[in-house]
């Protein structure tokens, strides 16, 4: 992840990661329709959905030998990569449990990996970032708070901004697009 830049010239890059375990969910239209409104001028995007990434069961590694981390290969490096290469990280979750689904905190338990992977400055790398989420869920919004809490919490560990969290309803696929506030709030999102 690379700082937000402000003069003119480098386009900021977003990278949308969508959690969903089915296809062209709630939480993707949604995100969707977000970025086809409110992203900055130039922006550029990157969608990746997590399930075509899957992960290894993460391991904590950090008091076992050198307590380091091998060179990430495969999805892993993927996702690194992407990660990295991303001014602004949105994640893309719909709402299980009142958190987020398993890909997407297996995902985030490897940011603990990274830290400690030779020659990958990750937390450094992350610094002046910025963290979005958007979510759909079928029930109230007070669910969503325990899930908005984490994002928060791990943005300001990372020393990141936090963008804010897009809120949708629905429970089968394209109920949301029915959400008349989601859909007035999508327009604006990016742009806040
Ligand atoms: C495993 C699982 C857990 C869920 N847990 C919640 C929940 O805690 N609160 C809630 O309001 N909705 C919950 N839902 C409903 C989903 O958030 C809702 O159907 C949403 O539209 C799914 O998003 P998607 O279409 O992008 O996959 C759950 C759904 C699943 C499959």
């Amino acid at each position: 992840m690379t700082d937000q830049p402000s003069g003119a010239g480098a386009p900021r890059r977003f990278l949308f990661l969508d959690a969903s375990s089915r296809v062209d969910g709630n939480t993707a239209q949604l995100a969707r329709l977000a970025a086809e409104s409110s992203l900055p001028e130039g922006a550029e995007q990157q969608w990746l959905r997590l399930d075509d990434h899957p992960l290894p069961p993460f391991q904590d590694l950090r008091h076992t030998g050198d307590g380091r981390y091998p060179e990430p290969v495969g999805h892993e490096r993927t996702l690194l990569e992407a990660t990295l290469a991303a001014t602004d990280l949105v994640l893309v979750s719909p709402l299980y449990w009142y958190t987020m689904p398993t890909s997407a905190k297996l995902y985030l338990d490897y940011w603990s990996a990274w830290f400690r992977v030779p020659g990958v400055d990750f937390r450094d790398g992350m610094r002046g970032g910025t963290l979005w989420d958007v979510t759909v869920l079928a029930g109230t919004e007070e669910h969503v708070q325990p899930l908005i809490g984490t994002l928060k919490l791990t943005a300001e560990y990372m020393g990141m901004r936090w963008g804010g969290a897009l809120i949708g309803n629905g429970t089968r696929p394209g109920d949301v697009l029915r959400d008349e506030r989601a859909l007035i709030a999508a327009k604006s999102f990016f742009a806040g």
